[in-house]
């Protein structure tokens, strides 16, 4: 994997009340505080995001928001700054993710511009794209996902883009069930490192981690990871229990 630190991140999306999360972040606290050569974060809900970086103080578990809006300050109702994150102690943000894109106007400018912010503040990126299942009918997986790289990361320079990592998520394995195979997945996670390489340099590509996500469970985790261009996974419904988030993050050792 060419030196690439695994990064493996749960992204609870709209789950866990305080307590709720406080009670899982224990157990992963318990189960996989002492797991070694794997980076891991947690991407609790909006409300949750303060007490549970309080209880993961201390520890190597990162905290990670799973969205932000590009203004510093103002009159936007409803909205959260890329600063109040970072003053809470986020490490992370998820910008772009699918279920934005489809349910919330998120488009690639916007994203472009979140993660603008959220750079600017010093908060690391996770930078979800993916194709939908029409998309991949129609044969234009590629395409889609070169659009989304190239206006995602518009007007970014090499130093930027190091603070970024990108979670390759087919739309059409969310939450179904449906996980890529191996080989799907690393066909498009070798696409994208050939795209950073030509808006970059090799040495950026060769550097740069991408995540796969949708459906990944204890199961198949191990498959994915073991091929070339596969560095970690976003995970959605099997990190929202610290048995079957341990497992994943514990991969090596199956
Ligand atoms: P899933 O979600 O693991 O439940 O498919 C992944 C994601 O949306 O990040």
């Amino acid at each position: 994997m060419m030196g690439r630190l695994p990064f493996i991140a749960g992204n609870w999306k709209m789950n866990k009340t305080v307590g709720e999360a406080l009670d899982l972040v224990r157990q992963l606290k318990a189960s996989i505080s002492k797991v070694e050569g794997v980076e891991v974060a947690v991407a609790p809900p909006f409300t949750a995001l303060y007490a549970v970086q309080k209880e993961l103080e201390g520890t190597t578990i990162k905290l990670a928001a799973q969205n932000l809006f590009y203004e510093e300050k103002g009159a936007y109702t409803g909205e959260i700054s890329p600063m109040m994150l970072k003053e809470i102690g986020c490490h992370y943000v998820i910008i772009g993710h699918s279920e934005r894109r489809q349910f919330f106007g998120e488009t690639d400018e916007t994203v472009n511009r979140r993660i603008e912010a959220a750079l600017g503040q010093g908060l690391k990126v996770i930078f979800c794209i993916g194709e939908t299942l029409k998309e991949r009918e129609e044969g234009r997986t590629f395409a889609v996902v070169e659009r989304q790289v190239e206006r995602g990361l518009r007007k970014f320079r090499e130093m930027e883009v190091k603070g970024i990592v990108i979670a390759y998520e087919p739309v059409w394995a969310i939450g179904t069930g449906k996980t890529a195979t191996p080989e799907q997945a690393e066909e498009v996670h070798r696409f994208i490192r050939g795209r950073l390489e030509k808006l970059y340099s090799r040495e950026i590509a060769e550097g740069i981690r991408i995540q796969y996500g949708g459906s990944v469970t204890p199961e198949n985790i191990k498959g994915l990871m073991s091929l070339e261009n596969i560095d970690g996974a976003l995970v959605g419904g099997a990190s929202l229990k610290a048995e079957t988030f341990s497992k994943i993050v514990r991969f090596k050792e199956m």
